[in-house]
């Protein structure tokens, strides 16, 4: 089976896409704080804001796919934490891309509307 790397396996959006994706893809996912375990899903504990680290995880695990879910989800935390929520939902997701379009392989990102509403990208 090809294999697939979701992040924030242990979030709601990450925990339902492994449920969905086992039965087709050798799946690795990722979690922060919370540990668990998901049947037929590899998790990792992986600091996704360091470059190096996930240089690593790519190496490692050679995955052909990425869905990248692992983000600070709360809308008042980033407004109230302005600089650390920049280093997941901003700088671990351009990185992300960055390894994935350097491994020609596809990369999905998940965010919110209240950001970003889809329309008239930069
Ligand atoms: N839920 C929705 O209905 C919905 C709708 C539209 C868009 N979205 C967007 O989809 C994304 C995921 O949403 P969600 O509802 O699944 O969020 P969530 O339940 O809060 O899950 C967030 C995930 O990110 C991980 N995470 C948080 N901070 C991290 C860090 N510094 N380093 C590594 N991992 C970290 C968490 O790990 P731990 O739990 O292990 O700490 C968790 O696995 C967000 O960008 C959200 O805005 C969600």
């Amino acid at each position: 089976m090809k294999r697939l790397l979701i992040t924030g396996a242990s979030g709601f959006i990450g925990w339902n896409l492994c449920q969905l994706s086992t039965s087709e893809w050798e799946v690795y996912g990722t979690y922060f704080c919370n540990t668990l375990d998901i049947t037929n899903v590899n998790m990792l504990s992986v600091y996704l804001t360091d470059i190096h680290t996930l240089k690593s995880l790519f190496i490692q695990i050679k995955t052909e796919a990425v869905i990248h879910t692992a983000a600070q989800s709360q809308p008042n935390v980033c407004q109230n934490n302005t600089q650390e929520s920049h280093v997941i939902n901003v700088k671990a997701s351009c990185d992300i891309a960055r390894l994935c379009a350097d491994a020609k392989i596809p990369y999905i990102f998940t965010f919110t509307d209240l950001v970003f509403y889809g329309y008239n990208p930069p």
